[in-house]
């Protein structure tokens, strides 16, 4: 009888705390998650070795209150917001996304938008040159 009760546990919460284990950390992937839209590339969060990494803090920095104006990328553009909150429409779509604090942001070279702050914004930026 014990070794069965025995087994009969493992079967049951072995798996049941995997499972527990799993989603505990689910979240956290959810939270790094990089997507796309309309080709620009947004990471949530990312880790602070990435940002070191990148040598983010030593970019330029930038910072504005709210506005809305239309803006051409010459350059590929990496940003980092600190904060704020910024609505993105792009150009020749009728899409817009927001992009805001904790966000790593890749704007393709070439790309119209009108950015508009909704949330005073502060960022460092970084400029690809050819
Ligand atoms: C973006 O705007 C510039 C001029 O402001 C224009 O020359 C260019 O063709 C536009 N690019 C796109 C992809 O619409």
């Amino acid at each position: 009888m014990k070794p069965f009760v025995l087994r009969l546990s493992l079967i049951i919460f072995v798996p049941l705390l995997l499972s527990l284990l799993f989603l505990t950390f689910m979240p956290k992937e959810t939270a790094m998650a990089t997507y796309e839209a309309f080709g620009v590339r947004i990471e949530k969060n990312p880790s602070q070795s990435k940002l070191n990494e990148l040598g983010v803090s030593t970019w330029p920095k930038w910072e504005g209150g709210p506005t809305k104006i239309p803006w051409s990328f010459k350059e590929e553009e990496t940003m980092y917001l600190l904060e704020g909150k910024v609505k993105v429409s792009v150009e020749g779509s009728k899409g817009s996304f927001e992009i805001g604090g904790g966000d790593l942001v890749v704007f393709p070279k070439g790309m119209n938008i009108t950015w508009e702050v909704t949330e005073p914004v502060k960022k460092h930026y970084s400029l690809k040159k050819e």
